[in-house]
């Protein structure tokens, strides 16, 4: 498929608006700001020389609207389902969650990043069908940073938001603010991710051999979106820009570059700004991974510049002088970022990725301590406690792992013997402990575990009690046992 390049705009996401106001019992005596996301079947066109594609979004786009949030100032959202009865990407029944006795189409809406109570987080065994709605709540008592929300149902959350629905959700901070950085419409969030398409617009979802069981292990689309346009170009005019890179894909990881050597200045990851801005020339991100980069087209005028994946140009920025000027500059430091020290945990868990505790089980499952969704809960950190967990990758590929509720710190990777433990689960490192690179010294909510790796993390578990959950964020394991429960026990 060869379609003309940067012939559509960049469609910027609309910003959510209220629709009223109401109480909520979390918040006694406040009148709470009210959202209403209606998620809903609809059709656009992914590029000006392509049929309207049929979607499903938040809002009815895709991406669906912006939420902008400003730090301790709660809000609630009706999540509302008003999709058709029928799914139309494949269904496998096989999967735990999405047998023949649960509605076809199933919702549950979850804040990716986001420090909420269990009854909002989206869980995904609380999903609804269509017809209904549920009202969650969000303290966004927490640092600025760039979130996302997406679908989150069990057994086809690879379908949903495959299917469109997924949106950004920014939180802002006072400290953030006085920093000077690119703000207003200088300040976009850039959603990626990649989808199978074919010459009649239609978006496919790859299926195995087996028509009674057509889940995948992964999918890999043919044409990169960017905020839901295939080769979009912006207009920038000569100053600096705020990106908010969100990786959205269902499996694809990208490695970021603009064209003629110009350099990104990474200043946040997952869960906010990083101590200090780090240069890049690339910037990689898995499943789910956020960077902030600011770029910089002062003294551009005239000129285009193309952000690539790898090799392949996605995105055109065209800088044009309007005649406005940027007095900011960047600042040495951003915040400061206090490192957990991991004498301070309570625990170190050892947690296998990719085992099969039954031998005679499905050869393409993976999953995590070598237990599935459905085993009891083994990860049941206390409120207030500090905790490592040591994640023992015993398969091939990377996987961006993501824990609801906390924010953490990345330790170190550190190669292992798969043998020995193969042999008798015994972990015997192989080499020194890799330290992070300087992007992954902020806060994170996923990392990339890496093959042959023990990819090792340190958590304080702040927040409200109850069940919440830790998975991989290729959508495809998550959705076939690489997801487990984790409980938050009070202090
Ligand atoms: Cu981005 Cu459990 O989710
Ligand atoms: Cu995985």
């Amino acid at each position: 498929m060869t379609l003309a390049r940067f012939v559509d705009p960049l469609p910027l996401p609309a910003l959510a608006k209220p629709v009223g106001q109401r109480a909520h019992p979390a918040y006694p005596g406040k009148q709470l700001p009210l959202y209403r996301m209606e998620m809903r079947a609809f059709k656009t066109q992914l590029h000006r020389d392509l049929p309207a594609t049929p979607l499903w979004g938040y809002g009815g786009t895709f991406p669906g609207p912006t939420l902008l949030a400003q730090r301790n100032h709660p809000l609630l959202i009706e999540w509302a389902n008003a999709l058709p009865e029928k799914h139309f990407l494949p269904i496998d029944h096989t999967i735990h969650g999405a047998e023949r006795d649960k509605p076809q189409v199933r919702t549950v809406a979850h804040v990716h990043g986001a420090r909420v109570s269990p009854s909002s987080d989206g869980y995904p065994e609380e999903w609804f069908a269509p017809g209904h709605a549920t009202l969650s709540h969000y303290p966004n008592a927490q640092d600025a940073a760039t979130l996302w929300y997406h679908d989150h149902a069990m057994g086809i959350t690879r379908l949903n938001i495959y299917a469109g629905l997924l949106g950004a959700y920014l939180i802002h901070d006072d400290a953030e603010q006085s920093l000077g950085l690119p703000s207003g419409d200088c300040d976009l969030p850039l959603i990626l991710c990649d989808r199978l398409i074919a010459k009649d617009g239609q978006l496919y979802y790859p299926v195995s051999d087996d028509p009674q069981a057509p889940w995948v292990s992964e999918c890999n689309g043919n044409a990169i979106l960017c905020n839901g346009k295939l080769f979009p170009f912006l207009e920038v005019e000569p100053r600096r820009y705020r990106l908010r890179l969100i990786n959205a894909a269902n499996t694809r990881f990208y490695e970021m570059s603009l064209s003629g050597g110009l350099s990104l200045t990474q200043i946040a990851s997952d869960q906010g700004l990083l101590a200090a801005p780090v240069s890049r020339q690339r910037v990689t991100l898995y499943p789910a991974e956020r960077a902030d980069v600011v770029i910089d087209f002062s003294g551009m005028d005239g000129k285009h510049v193309q952000l690539r994946q790898q090799a392949e140009a996605i995105m055109e920025f065209r800088v044009r002088d309007r005649g406005r000027r940027d007095t900011g500059t960047m600042p040495a430091t951003l915040r400061t970022i206090e490192r957990l020290a991991p004498a301070s945990a309570v625990r170190d868990r050892v947690l296998s990725l990719g085992e099969q505790d039954d031998a005679g089980g499905s050869a393409m499952m993976m999953m995590l301590g070598g237990k599935h969704w459905s085993a009891p809960v083994t990860e049941d950190p206390r409120q207030d406690t500090t905790e490592i967990w040591s994640m023992v990758n015993l398969t091939g590929d990377a996987h961006p792992m993501h824990l609801h509720l906390v924010r953490f710190q990345v330790l170190e990777r550190r190669p292992f013997d798969l043998f020995a433990w193969n042999e008798s689960k015994t972990l015997k490192y192989t080499g020194p402990a890799i330290p992070p690179t300087p992007e992954e010294m902020g806060w994170k909510d996923t990392v990339r575990a890496d093959p042959g790796m023990v990819t090792r993390i340190i958590a304080r578990f702040e927040g409200e009690p109850g069940r919440y959950v830790w998975h991989c964020h290729l959508l495809e394991h998550e959705d076939n046992e690489m997801m487990r429960p984790f409980q938050l026990l009070p202090a």
